[in-house]
């Protein structure tokens, strides 16, 4: 399975950076509430692989994939972890050959045209657009989508409930990742009832 298959009909992606594995539990039952299907936790914290392990384990109806992937040894221990795709914010020769070697669905990361030519040219149709608003957001993704017809994109980075719309009416937009409706204060606050709203906001405009 590629990533198109594993992630078909995702919309928009809650891109989690995890630290406490109730806080965690918490989160993502919230977000499947709401009607998420599908999580990106990403390796930036200590804590990430046991909590994508504990989530796994927890809510086997999510789509689990681990993000911010660098190097090939985090590929065995994502997918050990029970990762079901992986995303990274580029691609190297090495991790696009090792990923290849584990069969994971990967989203590998793009900023420029060339980068989307050689993932294209490794058979990558759905490539991250990363970072996406400092890369001149919407506009730019369509100036560059336009002579890759081929190429799906999954913009992150910078993006939040005002400029969703713009990503997602184009054609060439699968689907949007952030992290602008999970806020940190009301998590370690405990305020679930603010994280639910936040959440059904995104997930209402991205589906609406
Ligand atoms: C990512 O890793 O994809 C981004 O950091 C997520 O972007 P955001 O935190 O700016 O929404």
């Amino acid at each position: 399975m590629d990533a198109t298959e594993c992630l078909a009909g995702i919309r928009l992606m809650p891109v989690l950076a995890l630290r406490d594995e109730a806080v965690a539990l918490r989160l993502a039952h919230i977000l499947r509430d709401v009607g998420f299907r599908a999580l990106e936790i990403t390796l930036r914290t200590p804590q990430a692989l046991s909590i994508l392990e504990r989530l796994a384990r927890a809510l086997p109806e999510l789509i689990l994939g681990a993000g911010s992937l660098r190097s090939p040894a985090q590929i065995t221990e994502a997918k050990d972890a029970g990762a079901q795709f992986l995303v990274a914010p580029g691609y190297t020769e090495t991790l696009l050959a090792a990923v290849n070697a584990e069969r994971l669905p990967f989203v590998p990361g793009a900023a420029t045209g060339s980068e989307m030519l050689r993932l294209l040219e490794a058979g990558y149709r759905l490539q991250k657009f990363f970072p996406a608003e400092t890369l001149g957001g919407a506009p730019a993704l369509r100036s560059f989508s336009a002579p890759l017809p081929e190429v799906r994109f999954f913009p992150t980075g910078g993006i939040n409930s005002e400029r969703l719309p713009a990503y997602l009416s184009l054609e060439a937009v699968a689907m949007v990742g952030g992290s602008w409706f999970v806020s940190d204060e009301a998590l370690q606050g405990g305020d679930d009832e603010a994280i639910g709203a936040a959440a059904t906001e995104a997930w209402s405009l991205a589906h609406g």
